[in-house]
């Protein structure tokens, strides 16, 4: 099928829109490809090719000429709007490519429309690689941070040319490994964005907080931010927070952080991982909070009625040393970050259980380093952790982050304490010490829950002190309450 008098590329991109053109011109400039590209609406591929002719892309007009200027195995990657623009795609992609040709698709994908295209295309014969790809437009063109699910047989392809685009990490290593079969690379994003949504609430509640609680002006926090950024909390997010805050609005002169609506939108991967977690029982309450705090800003009519009924705390809020505060804050900030991961990590581990993933913990943690979005300087030290122990039960209890909680309790409490003294919602904050407290307690209210299950539903509960399932009678004299073993 493939003309051999014409040039031929290894790799091609379909759908031209920013994510699309940004990584093939990636693509385009790593040694050794050559890129074929093909857009719906022809005159997006003309604009890239005009503007780019550096790049040396094979233009192509129709799905037909785009197969034929394919290298076999043919491979290609789907940059095109998520849901019916895959869909569309992939049917006229699996007309005229044959077995052992493969499609990746790069977009933002629910794991679970990945793993049913998965399984409805291999029977083709042709591989379908769902991709997460991390990294926003500046990624996709420089080297983005990427999670591949799929066959064994189509990451000995797509490896080395992942490999060439994909973000390197401080140690030289490209940020992109083969997380697992199928939907695993779309789970793992989605994990991903659920832990930048935490991640932006909890520095969004440090903001909040420095600010109503010591008045001072967003360009001084931003000050505080970037000397965090020179210690644990090294990261992008901290670092772009400081570039947000200084930032002045051309037209009042005041910080633009003033002048932005205060209602944050969301594109719906941070309520999947929400979602997802609760179908796998994982309880992931600080990403949860994330995407509900975004939710309760984005209702100004609720909103609007509350500020004017509710009332808040009559006392004063004071604080003494607002440097102390600050540091306060800056430690609950890490406790709560290190939450928010240990929780994100449970969940991709129950997925991979439930999916039967073989996904390597420490591996995600390495590809996460560099090229998206929470890119920080801790993940370290969680691959050397699951180095250390590939079973550890819960990424909080190891040794490393047993210190940083250690070190940061008291402070986390003082701000979480102050936090509700003053009015000042931090949701993301009071969930992750509430959930560390629920997780360190020797015992929990559950056995109350239990009892009141047992009491209205009879659904029985188990004793701590032998085994066995039983159901009390709990009507009438209490003399007469029996309990039942089922003995096993
Ligand atoms: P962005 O990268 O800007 O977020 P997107 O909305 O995710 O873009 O995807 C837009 C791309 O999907 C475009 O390349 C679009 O093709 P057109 O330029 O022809 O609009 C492509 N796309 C959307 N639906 C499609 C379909 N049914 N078939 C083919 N391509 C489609």
């Amino acid at each position: 099928m493939a003309a051999t008098d014409v040039p031929q590329a290894n790799i091609g991109v379909v759908g031209l829109a920013v994510m699309g053109s940004n990584l093939a011109r990636n693509l385009a400039s790593r040694e050794g490809n050559t890129v074929a590209i093909f857009n719906r609406t022809k005159a997006k591929t003309d604009e890239l090719v005009a503007e780019h002719p550096e790049a040396g892309f094979i233009a192509t007009e129709s799905y037909e000429e785009f197969a034929s200027r394919l290298s076999t195995p043919r491979t290609t990657i789907i940059m095109v709007q998520a849901g019916k623009g895959t869909d569309a795609v992939i049917d006229e992609l699996t007309k005229v490519f044959e077995p052992g040709d493969i499609i990746v698709d790069g977009g933002n994908a629910n794991f679970r429309d990945t793993m049913a295209r998965e399984k409805r295309i291999s029977e083709t014969g042709i591989h379908f690689v769902g991709t997460g790809i991390s990294g926003g437009e500046e990624g996709a063109l420089h080297g983005p941070s990427i999670m591949p699910g799929g066959s064994d047989e189509s990451w000995e392809t797509l490896g080395p040319i992942f490999r060439s685009i994909a973000a390197l990490a401080p140690d030289g290593e490209p940020c992109v490994t083969h997380v697992g079969h199928d939907g695993a690379g779309h789970f793992v994003k989605m994990v991903h964005n659920g832990i930048e949504y935490a991640d932006m609430q909890l520095i969004a509640e440090a903001y909040d907080l420095i600010r109503q609680g010591t008045g001072k002006s967003p360009a001084e926090i931003a000050d505080i931010f970037d000397e965090w950024n020179t210690g644990d909390l090294e990261s992008y997010l901290i670092e772009i927070t400081a570039q947000v805050l200084r930032q002045v609005d051309a037209e009042t002169g005041k910080p633009l952080v003033d002048v932005i609506l205060d209602q944050a939108g969301a594109k719906g991967t941070g309520a999947w991982t929400v979602q997802n977690a609760l179908d796998l029982g994982v309880p992931v309450s600080g990403i949860a909070e994330a995407v509900f705090a975004r939710s309760l800003s984005s209702k100004p009519g609720q909103r609007e009625v509350a500020q004017k009924t509710l009332p808040g705390p009559t006392a004063e809020w004071t604080i003494e040393s607002p440097d102390e505060f600050v540091e306060d804050v800056r430690l609950a900030l890490y406790a709560s970050k290190v939450i928010a991961y240990s929780q994100g990590f449970d969940e991709i581990i129950a997925g991979a259980e439930e999916f039967g993933w073989d996904i390597d913990k420490g591996d995600i943690a390495k590809i996460w380093r560099a090229g998206c979005i929470i890119r920080a300087r801790f993940l370290n030290r969680i691959t050397d952790a699951y180095a250390e122990n590939p079973d550890l039960t819960s990424l909080v209890t190891a040794p490393f982050f047993v210190d940083v909680v250690t070190a940061a309790q008291g402070s986390w409490r003082r701000v979480v304490s102050m936090a509700a003294h003053a009015g000042v919602p931090a949701p993301a904050f009071s969930s992750s010490l509430a959930y560390y407290d629920g997780l360190r307690a020797p015992r929990l209210p559950a056995a109350l829950i239990q009892g009141q299950r047992d009491f209205f539903g009879a659904h029985t509960y188990k004793r701590v002190d032998k085994d066995g399932i039983f159901h009390t009678l709990w009507s009438g004299d209490r003399s007469e309450i029996e309990t039942e073993g089922s003995g096993h």
